[in-house]
């Protein structure tokens, strides 16, 4: 289960990191930090499981799964506190929670366009979960090329103090933006391209991006052609 691995791998990636490149909160608050993060890992899991009930239920009534799959991820230490030096903040755990959207990522492959919109309305109507902010890069694709639905999302978690509002950044997709953004992740950390062959590279990327995703309008489209047709 997720919550029996991901507080002793987030104990463990912090010991392995030497103390010169973790700042002195971290360490010193190291408690505190692994209580935040266990925190993000629960909320994390209310989301994919409010997911995986919307799924199911889909299921039992259409017959089909909108979601292929859900991953899940805790931010790295190393990651946190590179994004907190790059938003010019002190990496404290206070300040972690109240700068970071992204600690506790749910990303929901899905199977058709249409099935990322349905269930980013039935997560929203749940009145334990508030909408923060939507970034809708499938409508505006991402100069890059990259398409994804992205919601900062509120929820609870219940702990023995209480409840407890924690942030969520919900990424869904199709199948085929998650291939195209899987394979351009891999590429970008190539870094020995020649200066002169990256934009073009770039352009290509894109072009790419372009291309796949007609494979999704027209899957949708022949999706809906065979619903309608007559019995
Ligand atoms: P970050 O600091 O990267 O989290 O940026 P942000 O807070 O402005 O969020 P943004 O809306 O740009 O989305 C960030 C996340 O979306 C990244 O962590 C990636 O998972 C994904 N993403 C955004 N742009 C790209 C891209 O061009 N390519 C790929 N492969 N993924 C992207
Ligand atoms: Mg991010």
């Amino acid at each position: 289960m997720a919550e029996n691995k991901e507080i002793p791998r987030q104990i463990a990636i912090l010991s392995s990191v030497s103390p010169s490149t973790l700042v002195s909160e971290i360490i010193d608050h190291g408690k505190d930090y692994v209580a935040l993060m266990s925190y993000y890992a629960g909320a994390m899991m209310e989301v994919e499981t409010k997911f995986r009930v919307l799924n199911m239920e889909f299921n039992a009534q259409f017959a089909r799964n909108p979601i292929e799959s859900i991953k899940t991820r805790i931010k790295s230490p190393a990651s946190i506190y590179e994004k907190m030096q790059r938003l010019g903040k002190r990496p404290t755990v206070a300040n972690i929670e109240s700068e970071l959207n992204d600690v506790a990522g749910v990303r929901v492959i899905c199977s058709f366009l249409d099935d990322i919109y349905r269930l980013a309305d039935m997560l929203a109507q749940q009145d334990d979960v508030k909408v923060l902010r939507v970034k809708d890069y499938i409508k505006n694709p991402k100069p890059s090329g990259y398409r994804s639905l992205h919601l900062i999302v509120e929820i609870p978690i219940f702990l023995s103090s209480g409840k407890r509002p924690m942030r969520v950044e919900v990424q869904l997709r199709t199948i085929v933006m998650d291939f195209w953004a899987s394979l351009e992740h891999k590429l970008r950390y190539k870094k020995n391209i020649p200066e002169g062959q990256l934009m073009e590279i770039a352009r290509e990327l894109s072009l790419c991006a372009d291309i796949v995703s007609r494979t999704d309008e027209q899957m949708l489209s022949i999706r809906q052609r065979i619903e309608n047709a007559p019995d």
